[in-house]
């Protein structure tokens, strides 16, 4: 781990102990949920007083949100972008401590912030952070690197590798396996729902790789296993899950995949990834593995429940998880709708970007996460931009960015565009290369659009004069 990054570890653990109290200030998602969970039971375990808050995004709306009373303010997966509202708040440099994986923006007040991001550690999360921090407290916080797995994980910090690396992989994952809450699945299939959907179904709605022939065709997924003698059903009927079968199928099923994407001419890259599962959740549920949990979490924040989400974390498996489930099965529906919804009506393109506006049909906190789905859908090679309607700001917008890796590797940078366009328009945003957001007035919606489609077409010849 960088060495100046241990530092800032080590800063902000000495700066939790001395404080006489503590709010969490955290993001809605998956990853700030983590973080919450974390950093609250490892504060609690100190014996100083700890409460809680989260806000969809730190921003002018949701600042007030924040008290105004002795505590230390740790925001956590959020604020290091966010620092200028801290200082036009007041807040002093003891009054706060930032936890966070997102870019910098400057500010005239320094807060102390521990931040991979800056010290290249840019596959790791926020809930990263607050896991080393939380050990730096005491040792004995290693029960809760699985929650600090799930929220690398959620984060989508696994994806672009098929699996964690660099200090997420050696110090979190290492550590959740010493204590026994992690198993990890070196080359396991690269398949969404291994937990809990029927094994056809898991491969059909797989696109990444896509596999001709069965990819959207749960049918012939079926037939697939069927022809490779797979059992996939109980005798009682039941569809048996991937976690269920037999490590030899599973490797039956493997090399028969690999072998239909190298008889189409198709990379096998991505069709292994590594995985990390829980051995002591209860087995067929979301809870048995990193990915099931994160989306299980996102479903609970992005439906302005992260508490339930939080209290999961926490080991309730009673009301709380069944609260979640209900929330999993109505997130899941809506973002099938939502991704329908944008390929039926079809994105405008314009010279470096494609672009929709969906209206009031969906909630700010998912459009995102749509937009991220669609783009497999779409053409990939032009990053996607999704707006939609705040409902509690009509004068208001919320844009959401999504693009690839090897958009990022072309020298585009959403969260740099994003937070220039809409700084123009006195708005805000930020977030990552790869993913970003922002909230810019209603009326600048049109002329916005078209300033981000100039500014990536700068980047793109930045990195290639030739690229224009
Ligand atoms: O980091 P923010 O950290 O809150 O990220 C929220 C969303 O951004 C994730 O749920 C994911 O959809 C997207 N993201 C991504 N790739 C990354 C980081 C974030 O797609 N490397
Ligand atoms: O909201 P969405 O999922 O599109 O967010 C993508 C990324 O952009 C996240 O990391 C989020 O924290 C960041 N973001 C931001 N400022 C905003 C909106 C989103 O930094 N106003």
């Amino acid at each position: 781990m960088a060495m100046g990054f241990c530092d800032d570890v080590k800063a902000a653990a000495e700066q939790i102990a001395a404080a006489p109290e503590i709010t969490i200030i955290s993001h809605i998602d998956a990853d700030g949920i983590s973080c919450e969970a974390i950093l609250s039971q490892a504060v609690s375990r100190l014996e100083i007083p700890v409460k809680s808050v989260f806000v969809r995004q730190l921003e002018p709306l949701t600042m007030p949100q924040v008290p105004d009373d002795p505590s230390l303010k740790v925001f956590a997966d959020l604020g290091a972008g966010q620092q200028n509202l801290m200082h036009e708040r007041g807040f002093s440099e003891k009054d706060v401590l930032i936890i966070d994986h997102h870019v910098s923006q400057p500010c005239e007040r320094e807060y102390t912030q521990v931040n991979c991001h800056p010290y290249g550690h840019t596959r790791m999360s926020a809930a990263g952070v607050s896991y080393l921090v939380a050990k730096e407290l005491d040792d004995a916080n290693i029960d809760l690197a699985q929650l600090a797995v799930i929220g690398n994980v959620g984060d989508m910090m696994a994806r672009e590798k098929c699996g964690l690396v660099g200090p997420a992989r050696d110090i979190i994952v290492e550590d959740g396996v010493r204590h026994g809450s992690v198993d990890v699945r070196k080359k396991d299939l690269n398949c969404y729902g291994t937990a809990t959907r029927p094994v056809h179904l898991s491969l059909a709605y797989n696109d990444d790789p896509f596999v001709r022939g069965i990819s959207n065709n749960p049918e012939a997924a079926r037939q697939f296993l069927k022809k490779l003698g797979i059992r996939q059903q109980a005798p009682d009927g039941r569809w048996y899950v991937w976690e269920e079968l037999s490590d030899d199928d599973r490797r039956t099923i493997i090399s028969a995949l690999a072998q239909q994407l190298m008889a189409n001419g198709e990379k096998t890259d991505r069709l292994l990834a590594e995985t990390y599962r829980f051995p002591g959740e209860i087995p067929r549920t979301p809870l048995r593995n990193a990915q099931e949990y994160a989306t299980l979490l996102n479903a609970c924040g992005r439906w302005s429940k992260p508490q339930v989400g939080g209290a999961i974390l926490r080991g309730d498996r009673g009301t709380a998880y069944r609260d979640a489930e209900h929330m999993l099965n109505n997130h899941r529906a809506i973002l099938r709708e939502l991704l329908q919804y944008i390929v039926d009506r079809g994105v405008k393109e314009l010279e470096y970007l494609q672009w929709l506006h969906v209206g009031g049909k969906y909630p700010d906190t998912i459009v995102g996460i749509g937009a991220g789905m669609a783009l497999s859908k779409l053409n990939a090679k032009k990053p996607i931009l999704i707006m939609c309607e705040v409902p509690e700001d009509r004068n208001l917008t919320k844009v959401s960015m999504r693009t690839t890796e090897r958009i990022v590797e072309k020298g585009i940078d959403l969260q740099k565009a994003l937070s220039e366009a809409s700084a123009e328009y006195g708005g805000g945003g930020g977030g990552h290369k790869i993913a970003a957001g922002a909230y810019i007035p209603k009326p600048a919606e049109e002329e916005f659009v078209i300033r981000v489609n100039r500014i990536l077409g700068e980047q793109f010849a930045a990195k290639d004069p030739g690229n224009r």
